[in-house]
């Protein structure tokens, strides 16, 4: 396999990068009227801009070439064919089928995934159908009133994330509630506003093995089965979504309750299948179907545009660019619409779990960073508590803002406030402002020299600081579906070009095993002698103060 380091396109944008390290966008933008027009796409409901980058024409060119030399395109086709791109864990990666709608059969190793996906469409469709409409009733007879979704990482973040976003298209047939920590604190105060007769549990677990999930997924049915004093009629409030039939059977939900997924659909990428049941329940099926569809606007668009033209690819690219190149070590993810305060959290997961990795597809230590840890907030919020870290602190934070033309839940005069400070950031933090502006500003102003002398170094803002614009029209089931979707094939562009395997994460496992031998310890009150000095210091003083 050929070392990305020693691609001719890599060793060029090394070279250039040096350069363009002491390049000032606003010197860009200055030189060049056509910038915007150069540097940003236009989709039919997204515009995405990226003109706001250390980047010169020539840079984009470099980059086209570097993924040129990593085979996007053949890669790009190995994976909507099914190919076992996930080649640690053997398996195909595939959420992409989940929503092309395709009426003929696809086949994977031998089976019409096609069938298995639209079987289970089906039943999600007449679920709905009956929970939404008041047909499904709980045990004693009442119509279900709130849906509780238990699940954690990509069972939770991906459903929860969406069911916020599209708060606005719910017909509030439920109240809803996610449930992911196993914390007791959360479970407690969700059950304390339930009522055992009208509630609907959906236990949602890939592997139906996950610690928190299985706690809190007992402790649920516990609370049922005591209240109701029978436990003939978990079947009227328990279902589950699930690859691990055999495993949610065994745990109590019956057979015909049971969702299923494969194995060829990775856990945070798998909103799109019934992983969503809570989402389709909230805003019923057909605006679920939405979503899909406008998922698939983009996987076609991912397929389908040069690679000079094509949302993912250039996402992909800046993000290497920044990271790998310039070296930034963190992105911020800064929605401006509150229906997104959940997608920090969502692509957190999305990414850093995908592509924080630090080895090859043939497991040798890579010399370059990868990608860069992923945070945010409500940008609108964020500009009150961390922007002032993003224009003035020394580290270089590029920053993805994404907001809309319209907003869903208009209210005199709130939207154009938000979205002035929206365009108003990324125009601060590319263009920032020199001594001498502000030095000219504050005589203007009618300061003395001695405040001026005092104050000017700390009003500097150096700017140059890389941001991406996607605005879409507004928050809809279709723009939703077509905003991750960038985002997921962003990702796997990304672990591409850094030669990272992105649909495994063995990288939880480590902890995940040693809590399993810690709890024992807990439970009999032991310590280990073998744990570090540390982790036996801090067990025998929880133990110790147990006692207390
Ligand atoms: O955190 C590890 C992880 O395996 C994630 O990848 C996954 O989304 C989450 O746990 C939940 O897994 P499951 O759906 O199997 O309960």
């Amino acid at each position: 396999m050929e070392a990305r380091k020693s691609l001719p396109s890599w060793q060029a944008l090394e070279q250039h990068a040096d350069t363009m390290k002491n390049t000032h966008m606003k010197d860009l933008f200055a030189q060049d009227p056509e910038r915007f027009e150069k540097l940003s796409i236009k989709l039919p409901k997204i515009l995405f801009d990226y003109s706001k980058n250390i980047v010169e024409p020539q840079t984009m060119d470099m980059l086209f070439s570097l993924a040129n030399d990593c085979h996007i395109d053949q890669w790009r086709a190995k994976m909507f064919a099914g190919e076992h791109i996930n080649t640690t864990e053997d398996r195909a990666v595939l959420h992409v089928a989940l929503r092309d709608q395709l009426d003929q059969p696809k086949l994977l190793d031998g089976v019409d995934i096609n069938q298995q996906i639209s079987a289970t469409q089906q039943q999600m469709d007449a679920f709905c159908q009956r929970v939404r409409s008041g047909q499904w009733k709980g045990y004693s007879g009442k119509t279900i009133t709130d849906i509780v979704s238990i699940g954690v990482g990509g069972s939770n973040l991906g459903p929860q994330m969406v069911t916020e976003a599209l708060n606005p298209y719910s017909d509030g047939h439920f109240n809803m509630h996610y449930v992911s920590n196993v914390d007791g604190t959360q479970i407690a105060n969700v059950l304390k506003q339930l009522n055992p007769e009208t509630v609907l549990f959906i236990v949602s677990s890939k592997t139906f093995t996950t610690t928190e999930t299985m706690t809190n997924a007992h402790t649920a049915m516990q609370w049922l089965t005591d209240a109701a004093q029978d436990t003939s009629i978990i079947a009227k409030h328990f279902v589950a979504v699930s690859a691990n039939k055999t495993n949610a059977i065994k745990f109590g939900i019956e057979e015909q309750n049971i969702f299923n997924m494969w194995d060829w659909v990775g856990g945070r990428f798998s909103l799109w299948s019934a992983i969503g049941l809570p989402i389709a329940l909230d805003i019923g099926f057909d605006k679920f179907k939405e979503l899909l569809d406008g998922a698939n606007e983009i996987d076609q668009h991912f397929l389908d545009a040069p690679l000079t033209e094509n949302v993912p690819v250039i996402m992909a690219l800046l993000s290497v660019w920044n990271t790998t190149f310039l070296g930034a070590q963190s992105q911020a993810i800064l929605p401006y619409d509150q229906s997104l305060h959940m997608l920090s959290a969502y692509l957190q997961q999305a990414e850093m779990e995908s592509n924080g990795k630090s080895v090859n597809w043939q497991g040798e230590k890579v010399d370059y960073p990868t990608v860069p840890s992923i945070w945010g907030e409500l940008g609108i919020n964020g500009q009150h508590a961390f922007y002032q870290y993003l224009h003035q602190s020394n580290n270089i934070v590029p920053a993805d803002f994404i907001g809309s033309v319209e907003s869903v839940t208009p209210v005199e005069g709130h939207h154009e406030t938000l979205m002035a400070n929206f365009f108003a950031q990324t125009q601060a933090l590319m263009q920032g402002v020199t001594e001498q502006e502000v030095r000219a500003d504050l005589k203007m102003r009618g300061r003395d020299d001695s405040y001026i002398d005092k104050v000017a170094p700390h009003k500097v803002h150096v700017g140059n600081r890389p941001t991406n614009t996607i605005l879409m029209k507004r928050i809809s089931p279709r723009s939703i579906g077509n905003l991750i979707a960038m985002y997921e094939h962003k990702i796997f562009v990304q672990g591409i070009i850094l030669q990272i395997c992105s649909f495994d994460q063995w990288g939880v496992e480590l902890g995940k095993t040693l809590a399993n031998k810690i709890q024992q310890e807990l439970a009999s009150g032991e310590v280990n002698p073998k744990h570090d000095s540390s982790t036996q210091g801090l067990l025998s003083h929880y133990h110790a103060m147990i006692e207390q």
